[in-house]
């Protein structure tokens, strides 16, 4: 694969294709996948077993569908307002100001404080959708609807086949067998859904469709996403006929304020559909009378009424080859086969699961929410500075192809963000990178929102990676101005204190952790290790690009103030005191002190060994207990780099980072299930362990050497 590189792109898709059939031969993939199949005999009231493409994902229970619980089907594109706050219209909205507070003598406009009412508005708008609700609908010998209870089915059976991004439902209902088979379109928002059973044409089973009202007044809406009673506030309709687009027989519009959506029916068979009752937006979607099984539905979801929808067996066979190539052709880490320790198989399920679910949730047109498509967190908006923990990963299990899609959102954005830095310190140039944002690109108002700067750095590392993918001029001029205006910003920031002739960061700022006070604090650790390993990527840019390197870039670089110290210690900021260390205010949230050297590599100005004393002394102080999601992964990462493997291992299967049956990480004790910055980082912790770092010398540098056999397929080394 190294030999590849540099050559033309043609060529290097030839020799690839050889090159992936002879090294990708040694490991049985499908195995191992097909071993984590998930299983289930019931449905969990948390968490759905899910079929999607990254846009688009259904949750369903243990039906297949969503029959007991309304998990949700999400979407990236599905977006609602709310309407306006009362008495309020448009034009109060675009007027939003927020606060201006004082910034080094110089008073900096932030959109937070201001009219609370407008900027609740805007921190809950617009707001994230959930489509509807599929499941089965049971019928008496009258062909009315029987109310059934999970309780009801007998020898429940229900499986993921992982390898075909296949749902596999079975029970018996009343002494007859249903099967239920669910799949999703890779290149649509629509799911094909096969029931088989004797009840069908008997006319006993069919499907009912629901659709929820939805606002912002819940920031975080888990496990379900939506009310089914407030059917007053929205509304449904229902259409026939041929005219809405290839293959759609019926047709629901369904209307949230502003926001209208359309589910499209379709089948290789004729359907009935009708609305249940008038008050309510619940269809039924039954067979034709003598229609025999299996019956056969595609319904698909969009905001273009003419859309259409595909054939069954064209969802079928599409999501057969889309997952076998995803399985097939990416990177590939095999830590189960010849290990002996008994940690191993836990952990390559985990991994397995993660690559099933990221793909699912997260492979996507725009960075992914916390939860994904499963249900939503911060009203279904997502975050800047997570886009690390989330995407990251798909650089070293080369998946380009996905990556690119989020990627495009740097540059989309970057105008936006070119506003923000004006309309803020009044700088001339530079991009500042919101943090909690919508599709738009616009950034919820808020002071952590407004005041955090971990997220600035990230599109340069991501970069960095792309250009060790594909080292060429290409890449280098494709992000450029992201790379160019993210380090002027980060240059802007930097305040030259004349007393020490440093150059600080803040105040007002937060750091990682979010818990520190932002008027006091100044030159976080974690932050300026950050900078400085940011502002050295973008100067090689330059030079690759035979561009000179601008010059406040290299004169707040070299000039940045050291690390605080404390004691022989890294501390969380300068002028902390080392008690801090004793203090739950400062010991409570992200440990990224463990950060400086792990998830960073070696960076000037971070003397290792303090760092790994750091990194010790967070062990034995931060409070573990009230850790969550990535924090152990990036815990397994300095761990790793610090030369104690069997303590990454440790980390990475942590009694408090939990992966439940079906791979959904376990919220924990601060947020919500699924937490799926946990995954990510998961996956790019591995993948790091597992192929190595730069300037790692053995392989697999992250796993014990006893009890640990550990092979890679297509995999690149970390930075
Ligand atoms: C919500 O309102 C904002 C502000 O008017 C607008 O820019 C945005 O397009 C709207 N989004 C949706 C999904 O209606
Ligand atoms: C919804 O549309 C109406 C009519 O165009 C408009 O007056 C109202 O401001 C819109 N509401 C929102 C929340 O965009
Ligand atoms: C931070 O400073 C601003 C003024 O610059 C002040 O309005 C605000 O209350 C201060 N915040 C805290 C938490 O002290
Ligand atoms: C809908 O149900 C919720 C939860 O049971 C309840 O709090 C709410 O009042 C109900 N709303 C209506 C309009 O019935
Ligand atoms: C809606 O879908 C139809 C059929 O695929 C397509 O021709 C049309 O361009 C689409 N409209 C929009 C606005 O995307
Ligand atoms: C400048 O740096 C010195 C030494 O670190 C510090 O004591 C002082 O507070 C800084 N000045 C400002 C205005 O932040
Ligand atoms: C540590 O975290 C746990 C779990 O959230 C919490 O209950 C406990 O109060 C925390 N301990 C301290 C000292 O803050």
């Amino acid at each position: 694969m190294m030999l590849t590189i540099g050559l033309h792109p043609p060529l290097r898709g030839i020799i690839f294709l050889i090159t992936l059939s002879f090294t990708y031969a040694s490991i049985n993939r499908q195995a191992i996948v097909s071993l984590y199949n998930p299983v289930r005999t019931s449905s969990d009231p948390n968490t759905p077993m899910q079929v999607g493409n990254g846009n688009f994902a259904f949750g369903a229970d243990v039906t297949g569908l969503q029959t007991f619980l309304p998990f949700a089907i999400m979407s990236t594109w599905g977006w609602k307002n709310d309407s306006f706050p009362p008495g309020r219209t448009l034009e109060d909205i675009k007027d939003y100001k927020g606060v201006s507070w004082d910034s080094h003598g110089r008073l900096v406009q932030y959109e937070f404080g201001g009219e609370a009412d407008i900027q609740q508005w805007l921190i809950s708008n617009p707001n994230r959708v959930n489509l509807g609700r599929v499941g089965l609908l049971f019928l008496d010998d009258e062909g009315r609807e029987v109310v059934v209870e999970e309780k009801e089915l007998e020898a429940v059976h229900q499986e993921l086949d992982l390898w075909k991004g296949t749902i596999k439902s079975q029970f018996r209902y009343r002494g007859e067998q249903v099967k239920v088979e669910v799949r999703s379109s890779q290149s649509d928002s629509a799911i094909a859904v096969s029931v088989d059973s004797p009840l069908v044409l008997k006319g006993g089973l069919g499907l009912f469709l629901d659709f929820p009202w939805k606002d912002g007044s819940q920031k975080f809406s888990a496990p379900f996403v939506g009310t089914w009673n407030e059917t007053s506030k929205h509304t449904t309709t229902l259409a026939h006929g041929p005219h809405f687009g290839v293959n759609v027989q019926a047709q629901i519009t369904h209307t949230l304020v502003n926001s209208t959506f359309f589910t499209s029916i379709g089948s290789p068979d004729r359907l009935q559909v009708l609305r249940v009752s008038s008050d309510a937006h619940r269809y039924s979607v039954l067979p034709s009378r003598g229609q025999d099984s299996p019956l056969e539905t595609v319904i698909g979801y969009s905001q273009n009424e003419s859309r259409g929808v595909q054939h069954f067996d064209d969802i079928v066979s599409e999501s057969e080859e889309a997952w076998n190539e995803y399985w097939t052709r990416s990177g590939f880490v095999d830590v189960l086969t010849g290990s002996t320790d008994p940690r191993a198989n836990e952990l390559q399920r985990r991994i397995i699961l993660s690559r099933y679910l990221m793909r699912v949730n997260e492979a996507s047109d725009l960075s992914p929410q916390e939860s994904g498509l499963v249900n939503n967190g911060w009203y279904g908006k997502f975050h800047l500075e997570m886009t690390f923990w989330h995407l990251a990963h798909w650089a070293l299990w080369n998946n380009w192809e996905i990556l690119e899609k989020p990627m495009a959102m740097y540059q989309r954005f970057l105008q936006t963000s070119i506003d923000r830095a004006q309309d803020q310190e009044g700088y001339s140039s530079g991009a500042r990178w919101s943090k909690m944002t919508d599709p738009s690109g616009r950034s919820a108002p808020g002071q952590i929102n407004e005041l955090l700067i971990w997220q600035q750095p990230h599109p340069i590392v991501f970069a960095e990676y792309e250009y060790r993918a594909k080292p060429q001029k290409k890449t280098l001029e494709k992000w450029r101005d992201v790379v160019s205006e993210t380090a002027n910003w980060m240059a802007n920031f930097a305040w030259l204190n004349s007393t020490s002739g440093y150059y600080d960061l803040g105040p007002p700022m937060y750091v990682v952790s979010e818990d520190t006070s932002p008027n006091v604090t100044r030159n976080p650790a974690f932050e300026l290790a950050y900078w400085r390993f940011g502002l050295d990527l973008a100067s090689t840019w330059m030079e690759r690009l035979g561009e000179q390197v601008p010059g406040p870039w290299k004169t707040v670089r070299d000039n940045l103030a050291p690390l605080p110290l404390e004691n022989g210690l890294y501390s969380v900021y300068e002028g902390l005191e080392e008690s801090f260390w004793e203090d739950p205010a400062y010991t409570n949230d992200h440990p990224a002190l463990v950060g400086l050297h792990g998830w960073l590599p070696q960076t000037p100005g971070v003397d290792v060994k303090i760092a790994k004393a750091t990194a010790d002394k967070a062990y034995l102080s931060w409070n573990i207990s009230n850790c969550w999601g990535w924090d152990f992964p990036m815990l397994a990462m300095s761990a790793a780099r610090n030369g104690e493997p069997d303590t990454a291992i440790d980390w990475l299967l942590h009694p408090l980072f939990q992966f439940d049956v079906v791979g959904m990480p376990i919220g924990g004790v601060r947020v919500p299930t699924p937490y799926f910055p946990g995954s990510g980082s998961l996956l790019f912790a591995v993948a790091m362990m597992a192929k190595g770092w730069e300037g790692s010398s053995t392989d697999a540098p992250g796993f014990p050497r006893i009890g640990f056999n550990v092979t890679t397929e297509g995999m690149a080394t970390a930075l």
